[in-house]
């Protein structure tokens, strides 16, 4: 083989880039097998950040020789007896959830006025099966790899327990399957294989499963697939992630069509499905699947609904982290009865005291529940929960199991009604409730441990910074030796010294091995995406959705940070510019301005600053579209599209859309109708275009 690390990438043809994406893909997993397997790395940092760099570079001038092992794929090598982290090129999402008619009516109601459309599109009905979604790729119609969902950005490489399940084909059959197809659907057990595998499992010993979704869970996730092997998994595939070619060129113009692909390239798909073409014709569908549902094999906890056309689902795309075009109607919650024998307070990171039923277990929906949620004290005055009662409980999916109902008939003599506590049970301090609100809160702030330590465990948990190895447990144990006080400590941990096991030395149940592995993954984080950043800080009213929009708006941690301090006057243009962040109201911006206002909180986030590297925000590249980084107000009426449509596009090439015009305002896309916006613009000289206008110029003529 010829050597071509020294070529530039602008001078190497296609085979050589090909080559030399070969001879990276090697390179870079020695050096990290060398890193984070052996901890003796053979080149610096530097060295091999440039290594990944320029296989990124070569990747990104061909993208189609992008390998299935490629390293940019990979977040971190396999720890040593783990999995793989598998980053997902498209993201693997979840789907919302309708409860009763009335939400699927809205669910087709929606997609209607997003599309312009009078009557709802044909809509694609199947169960939902309950199992683990799962992302296998092929290329040249060989499986390559195999990932878990994880949270949907990143997750697991299971490909040597895949490989084994029979109804996976390690080579596509039939024809016309693209170079590249990534294939999405369910792992799962039917029932009679889990009960077959339970009592093997109680005859050998072996650990017994909860229900066939944890039996295909643990069967996944085994370290060593000859174990995997002799579990009876199976699959469907329902959906795809990435494609060599246009979608309707590999998979044809609707799901059903796309079904029948995956059929004819080896796949089994969920059956009984029917296309629908009205709200009764779904609900007739759901009916029948719910009277077969002790008939069928395996278990199912609901239906899933979604637009054939694949134009259509194309235009529909997606908002937050599920998509427009598809919804998961649920069966009803499985119930049951038991006693509640005491009634716990839990201390949150905000300080809100929740009451948790601490419960006799009983087996609901085929899970042993032993805790449920009670929300609030109102919640226990309204239903009158106490002590001892004989309680209603359910479960619906994977909610939080809640106290229905009270058998008050069977409520014992000396019952007496419950007194929530007006202390915080961690700290003792006062636990108040600020007017309108149901929540009571420990004003202990800062001296409270319980919510320094629940703070703690969220900025470190999965979708925030995600270090591995410090879960609940490892968390609140650093906690009360002292050795984390606050979320810099965590990087200060390995003292400096990677050899020095020092703070962890003597620890019950730390050894060499878990310490290194700890201290791999701290180190794995010191460099983190901002809006992963801003979530970890765990602000009030600041989910996953809302540091993302602060992450795009702002740019980085400094710019934010300066504009939120200026933002405490609430007649700043810094506090005009976030109020005007689409999606941001007025509860929002106090929290985040509170935040940024308390001496501490800015302490901490300088402390954290010095230790790890916080990524500025990359909006996907689109340099050639004309709207790109350029902030956008839509008002009036528009014609050819929805509001949403049209602010989902606007976004997807890159712009910002704002609620309100302001000076950052770049243009006012104005339809008839429009009012103060249009007076407001025309005075600070934003320019002002009509729809069609708006339409030219990102290249949409309207159809
Ligand atoms: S379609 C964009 N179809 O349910 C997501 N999902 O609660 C497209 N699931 O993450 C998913 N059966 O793991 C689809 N027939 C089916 C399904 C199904 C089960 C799972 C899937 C998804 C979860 C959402």
């Amino acid at each position: 083989m010829q050597d071509f690390s020294q070529v530039p990438i602008e001078d190497l043809d296609a085979d050589q880039a090909a080559e030399e994406l070969a001879r990276l893909a090697g390179v870079i997993a020695h050096h990290d097998a060398l890193y984070y397997q052996n901890d003796a790395p053979e080149i610096s940092d530097g060295d091999y950040d440039a290594l990944r760099r320029r296989n990124e570079a070569i990747e990104q001038a061909f993208p189609d020789l992008v390998r299935a092992d490629s390293p940019s794929h990979r977040v971190g090598a396999a720890p040593a007896g783990g999995f793989a982290k598998v980053a997902h090129r498209v993201p693997m999402l979840s789907l919302g959830n309708a409860f009763d008619g009335d939400d699927v009516a809205e669910f087709l109601a929606r997609i209607g006025r997003f599309l312009g459309l009078e009557t709802a599109p044909a809509v694609l009905a199947e169960p939902k099966i309950d199992g683990l979604s799962c992302a296998i790729h092929y290329h040249g119609g060989e499986l390559v790899q195999a990932a878990t969902r994880g949270d949907g950005a990143v997750g697991e490489d299971i490909t040597a327990n895949v490989r084994t399940i029979a109804d996976v084909p390690n080579r596509l059959t039939g024809e016309g399957w693209p170079e590249h197809l990534e294939v999405r659907g369910e792992v799962y057990m039917r029932r009679a294989d889990f009960q077959a595998l339970n009592e093997r499992q109680e005859a050998s010993g072996g650990k017994v499963f909860a229900n066939p979704r944890n039996a295909a869970a643990g069967s996944l996730r085994q370290l060593d697939p000859s174990i995997t092997a002799q579990r009876p998994l199976h699959f469907f595939g329902y959906a795809w992630g990435e494609i060599s070619v246009p979608q309707q060129d590999a998979l044809g113009s609707t799901l059903m069509d796309a079904r029948q692909c995956l059929v004819s390239w080896g796949f089994s798909i969920n059956e009984p499905a029917r296309l629908c073409h009205s709200l009764d014709e779904l609900m007739a569908y759901y009916d029948h699947i719910q009277s077969e549902r002790p008939d069928l094999p395996f278990d199912i906890d609901g239906v899933v609904y979604k637009v054939d056309s694949i134009e259509l689902i194309e235009r529909l795309g997606f908002v937050s982290r599920a998509p427009r075009w598809a919804i998961a109607h649920k069966f009803p919650a499985e119930q049951a009865e038991t006693i509640l024998e005491a009634i716990t307070i839990q201390v949150g990171r905000t300080g809100s005291l929740t009451p948790v039923a601490n419960l006799q277990p009983v087996t609901v929906g085929g899970v042993v529940v032993s805790r449920a949620t009670l929300h609030n004290e109102d919640e226990i005055a309204r239903k009158d929960i106490r002590e001892g009662d004989h309680v209603v409980i359910q479960r619906a999916g994977d909610v939080i199991p809640q106290v229905v109902s009270v058998r008050t008939d069977l409520r014992p003599e000396n019952s007496v009604p419950y007194a929530f506590p007006d202390r915080c049970p961690e700290c003792g301090s006062h636990a108040v409730r600020e007017d309108g609100e149901v929540v009571r809160r420990c004003t202990g702030g800062l001296i409270c441990p319980a919510q320094a330590v629940e703070r703690l465990k969220h900025f470190v948990s999965r979708n925030a910074m995600d270090i591995d190895g410090l879960g609940d447990k490892q968390v609140k144990f650093f906690f009360e030796e002292g050795l984390i006080k606050k979320p810099g400590d965590i990087f200060r941990l390995a003292g400096g010294d990677k050899d020095s096991l020092t703070p962890l030395r003597n620890r019950p149940g730390w050894g060499k091995l878990s310490a290194e592995n700890l201290f791999a993954a701290i180190e794995a984080r010191r460099q983190v995406p901002l809006d992963r950043f801003i979530y970890a800080l765990g602000i009030r009213h600041i989910g996953r959705e809302n540091a993302r929009l602060l992450a795009k708006n702002y740019g980085s941690l400094e710019a934010m940070t300066a504009a939120l301090s200026r933002a405490a006057d609430p007649e700043s243009e810094a506090y005009s510019d976030l109020m005007a962040i689409d999606g941001i109201g007025p509860a929002v911006a106090d929290s985040l301005v509170a935040f940024f206002a308390e001496a501490h909180n800015r302490e901490v986030l300088a402390d954290l600053s010095a230790q790890i590297q916080i990524e500025p925000f990359e909006a996907p590249a689109q340099e050639d579209s004309p709207v790109a980084g350029k902030t956008v107000v839509f008002t009036g009426k528009l014609e050819a599209l929805s509001r949403d449509e049209a602010k989902a596009q606007a976004e997807s090439l890159g712009a910002k859309v704002a609620g309100s015009v302001s000076k950052k305002t770049d243009f006012l896309v104005a339809g008839p109708g429009a009012g103060s916006k249009a007076t407001k613009a025309a005075d600070l000289g934003v320019t002002v275009l009509d729809e069609a206008a708006w339409l030219e110029m990102i290249g949409k003529t309207p159809t």
